[in-house]
């Protein structure tokens, strides 16, 4: 299975059949801004992650690494930086070795940034593609 059930989740799409639901906690919500511009809301529990909060979205976050430590996943938090659980020093350290100290604090790793509230606003970098997220390999166009 993959890191968040994206595979899981997006084979029950296709079958037209729904992942087993979880138990009903408090939600969040947050947007999230994709590349194209595209605002959607989202729904995360207290102390998910960025990149687990998209995973409602048909293209998610992309998370380039499965254990938080290549430091790529940058988003842009647009609005409610203090809903969001400040960075830890691995996240500022990585932050620091990609980007540079004199980098804008608005910038978060989306892996590591976890949310404590409702109201961020967040502007995503990178998204997985349905292919992608499906395991197809690339073309070589
Ligand atoms: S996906 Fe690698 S640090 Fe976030």
């Amino acid at each position: 299975m993959s890191r968040f059930g994206i595979r899981k989740r997006l084979k029950a799409r296709l079958l037209g059949t729904q992942p087993s639901e979880r138990a009903e906690t408090t939600a969040l919500e947050l947007t999230l801004v994709l590349p194209d511009g595209s605002e959607h809301r989202v729904e995360a529990e207290p102390q998910y992650t960025l990149v687990m909060a998209s995973q409602s979205l048909d293209t998610p976050i992309h998370a380039h690494c499965p254990d938080g430590h290549c430091g790529k996943c940058h988003v842009d938090v647009l609005e409610g930086q203090s809903t969001l659980k400040p960075a830890s020093d691995a996240e500022v350290a990585l932050l620091d070795e990609h980007l540079g100290t004199d980098r804008d604090l608005s910038v978060r790793l989306a892996c590591h940034a976890r949310v404590l509230e409702s109201g961020a606003k967040v502007r995503v970098r990178k998204v997985w593609s349905l292919a992608e997220a499906m395991g197809v390999p690339p073309c070589d166009d």
